[in-house]
């Protein structure tokens, strides 16, 4: 059984002092920056990055993980860019935080793999989108190859297609896509990376 419990990502940000790039992720980016900005929620938001980009492009943003060092890092991270008036960061649980500040125009899920996996992410989240907002989840899809390297993530990896069948079509018009995208290591290796990209606009 996979371990994506709070004290196992706890202990994966404390034995580094960052872990992830400091950069927004580019699904993110690319569907969001032609949008008006309101109210976002950002799901898992690590150490910051797309809460920061959210924030710096007008957006208020609500920004909820469960380890308590990746949110002392986001909460830093936007004070130095200057934009922490404009995030409430919390590593309360998810469930909390939807029926307390709900719902948003927009909810970004990026790479989150809960124990209780894809399905119940995407129907946990669209409780979470107002009327006319948008749900985007991007999770690694099952063939990823930096997934196909880690069985617990292979395990946890989505299909969007799959995870998109929780939603109703009366209720949401819906993306579900394969995309790919490289990057380069350090020592300018090329990496692929296989992406499952959930794009659903809740009718208003
Ligand atoms: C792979 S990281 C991605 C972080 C960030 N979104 C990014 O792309 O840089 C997944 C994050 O989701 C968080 N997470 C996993 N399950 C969660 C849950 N049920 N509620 C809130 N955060 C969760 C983890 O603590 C971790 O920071």
């Amino acid at each position: 059984m996979p371990d994506f419990s709070r004290e196992s990502w706890e202990s994966r940000y404390k034995s580094r002092e960052s872990v992830w790039s400091g950069k927004p992720n580019a699904v993110l980016v690319e569907e969001v920056e032609t949008i008006e900005p309101a109210h976002a929620l950002d799901v898992g938001c690590g150490e910051g990055a797309d809460a920061v980009w959210l924030a710096t492009n007008g957006w208020q943003v609500t920004a909820v993980d469960l380890s308590a060092t990746a949110i002392e890092r986001a909460t830093a991270h936007a004070h130095r860019a200057g934009v922490d008036g404009h995030i409430v960061f919390t590593d309360a649980e998810l469930g909390e935080v939807i029926a307390n500040d709900g719902p948003w125009n927009l909810v970004s899920s990026q790479y989150t793999h809960p124990g209780e996996g894809g399905r119940w992410l995407v129907s946990t989240l669209a409780e979470a989108v107002a009327p006319g907002g948008m749900l985007l989840v991007v999770g690694h899809h099952p063939t990823d190859p930096h997934a196909a390297e880690h069985p617990d993530l292979k395990d946890a990896a989505f299909a969007a297609e799959d995870v998109a069948d929780v939603l109703s079509r009366d209720a949401w018009e819906v993306s579900a896509t394969l995309r790919e995208r490289t990057s380069y290591e350090a020592d300018g290796r090329e990496r692929l990376w296989r992406d499952s990209v959930l794009i659903a606009r809740r009718h208003g």
